[in-house]
């Protein structure tokens, strides 16, 4: 037996128990005559303790050939400490040793195994299995854990079957690029690990699966960012024989009941939003809706004048900022600049100050008198002592960049509490989306999604304005989820194909298996995603997925720990057919 007990749970009443403990060495404090070692295991913490009146000397000694990271079995009996601490659930008692085992000695690790560590970054990763050892991150995995089981019992409890499906499959188009796998057994041929399982939840359903879900791994080869991974987890899940407001029902009862079960909070009916209307308020599809700062479209009340920026606009809008009148020209001037940083792209910044006394102060006063700019505080809802931001042109990038001046101000406003849930439907999505490189339409969401029943007739005259069965789940901000109604029907869905330019053939290829199965009796279905890993992140009052994912990738893709990926061996690419191709 290795141990009787964990380095977490000795308390007072344990007091002169003989007991095993096993752990790593957390800290050694050495006093000559007296020499404490803090062990930890995944449950905690606990003190041992050695000195020179009670421990045999050479048992002494050998506690001094300790070392952190060190792997140690110690026996002994459990004492009231002499000065008890709050900082560690076992801090009334210690450990006064009576054998020492050194099971595994260790080097000196690259960073201190401590909550705050030196670690940067890029070492953490390299070395990860010492980071888990870390509280911060063991206890983001072990809320993962908690989470995938209220997910598991919730949905099963609804009567959802947990149902895999298979990881080398055939391209599916959710908009990122696939990694392909190549098959030795078929010259020349290639899988591509699934994007989602978005096809085969589908089959289930033709197949009578009637509810279906799935914790599982997708592989997309996109851009990364913080809350993007290149491997990550969906909790896929779909539904026959329902519309969409069982599915918003559905899902918005799990996001409930994790939000009471994990967090404790309890929220009501969930707000809805069109995405026209996300987009007019927010200027964004996932709104972060815990606060205010809504945007007020002014070009009714600012384009009457001689200021031509404003004139030939497509759009002006503006934000007003609460408080932001106390700042100083010269931190206005870095709001500007921040603007016009290429991320962004603004062109320049319109300002209005809101004093105290109702009187306006703008950047642009040779242009507009007080009248006009308490249309634009009546517009943006601002009142006085705040600041009015204004951007203008084209309506799709002001949209944009207004959205992200209002995100990092309200962050630095400290308006982003990550204790506070506020969970949002956005639905009417467009069904398709127009694509400047390629010129031509894309499927916003994906090609099996199904358009509004009365809007297909508009597919052909007006394709841009037609809206679709979908959803997003939006979480403080995030998209957390996504999901349609499908198309159930083979005429649709061919025509959907038609639309988005696949030529019969192509379609054929690429989806015939499914065209096929719509032949056998097809259900009305709808479903969705939940990215789990972000989810996960903002239920734990972050926004980086990396943080709870045990093994994450870094920026550039890199596994920088296993160093992958890696080039391979000759012999392995011959025998892949790839050799000739890649030189060829
Ligand atoms: P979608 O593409 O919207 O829908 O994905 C669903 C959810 O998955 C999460 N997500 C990601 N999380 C981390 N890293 C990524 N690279 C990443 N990409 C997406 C997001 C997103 O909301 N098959 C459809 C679902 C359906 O229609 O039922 C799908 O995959 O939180």
């Amino acid at each position: 037996m290795y141990r009787s007990h964990n380095c977490g749970e000795l308390r007072m009443s344990d007091v002169g128990k003989e007991v095993t403990l096993a752990g790593w060495v957390q800290r050694i404090k050495d006093r000559g005559v007296l020499n404490w070692v803090v062990i930890r295991d995944r449950y905690g913490i606990t003190q041992l303790v050695f000195d020179e009146e009670r421990t045999p000397a050479a048992l002494l000694e050998q506690s001094k050939t300790l070392g952190r990271e060190f792997v140690i079995q110690a026996k002994g009996t459990v004492i009231e400490r002499e000065s008890k601490t709050k900082n560690m659930a076992t801090g009334d008692i210690e450990i006064l040793v009576t054998e020492l085992n050194i099971l595994n000695a260790a080097q000196t690790p690259p960073f201190t195994i401590e909550d705050e560590t030196d670690g940067g970054e890029e070492l953490r990763m390299q070395y990860r299995y010492l980071d888990i050892r870390r509280n911060p991150v063991k206890e983001s995995l072990i809320f993962r854990h908690k989470v995938s089981i209220e997910v598991r019992n919730y949905l099963s409890e609804q009567g959802f079957i947990e149902v895999e499906t298979p990881y080398l499959i055939k391209s599916t188009p959710e908009g990122a690029r696939d990694f392909v796998v190549p098959s030795r057994m078929n010259e020349g041929q290639f899988y591509a690990l699934p994007q989602s399982p978005q096809t085969f939840k589908q089959l289930l359903m033709v197949g009578g699966m009637d509810k279906y879900f799935q914790i599982v791994k997708c592989f997309r080869d996109e851009d990364l960012r913080a809350d993007r991974q290149p491997e990550f987890t969906q909790i896929d899940c779909e539904m026959a024989f329902v519309d969409q407001e069982d599915i918003l029902n559905t899902f918005e009862g799990l996001t409930r009941h994790l939000l009471k079960e994990l967090k404790g909070v309890e929220i009501g009916d969930f707000p809805r939003m069109t995405y026209d209307e996300a987009m007019r308020r927010y200027g964004n599809d996932k709104p972060d809706i815990r606060f205010g700062m809504e945007f007020g479209e002014l070009n009714t009340v600012a384009q009457h004048k001689d200021f031509n920026v404003f004139n030939k606009a497509e759009l002006v809008a503006g934000i007003a900022v609460p408080r932001g009148n106390t700042y100083t020209r010269k931190e206005i001037d870095k709001l500007i600049d921040w603007v016009k940083r290429p991320q962004i792209g603004a062109m320049g910044m319109v300002y209005v100050r809101c004093n105290e006394d109702g009187s306006y102060k703008s950047s642009v006063d040779k242009f507009y008198d007080q009248e006009d700019l308490a249309k634009w505080a009546e517009a943006t809802g601002a009142k006085a002592g705040d600041l009015i931001c204004v951007l203008s042109g084209d309506t799709n990038k002001v949209r944009a960049q207004l959205s992200a001046l209002r995100m990092e101000l309200a962050e630095r406003l400290g308006l982003r509490n990550p204790e506070e849930f506020a969970p949002l439907w956005v639905v009417d999505f467009p069904l398709l989306e127009w694509d400047e490189e390629t010129e031509r339409y894309h499927a916003m969401h994906h090609p099996f999604t199904s358009p509004k029943p009365e809007q297909i007739e508009l597919l052909k005259t007006e394709p841009g304005n037609v809206k679709a069965n979908a959803y997003d789940l939006v979480l403080n901000g995030n998209e957390i989820g996504g999901g349609s109604i499908r198309i159930h029907d083979k005429e649709i869905q061919a025509m959907m194909f038609d639309y988005l330019g696949f030529t019969p053939e192509e379609a054929n290829a690429q989806f015939g298996f499914l065209m096929d199965a719509f032949q056998y009796g097809a259900p009305p279905h709808g479903g969705l995603a939940f990215g789990f890993d972000r989810l996960v992140a903002i239920l734990g009052g972050q926004e980086t997925i990396r943080d709870f994912i045990a093994f994450p990738k870094n920026n550039s893709g890199r596994d920088v720990m296993i160093d992958a990926p890696a080039p391979v061996d000759d012999e392995q690419l011959e025998e892949l057919s790839l050799k000739l191709n890649l030189k060829s």
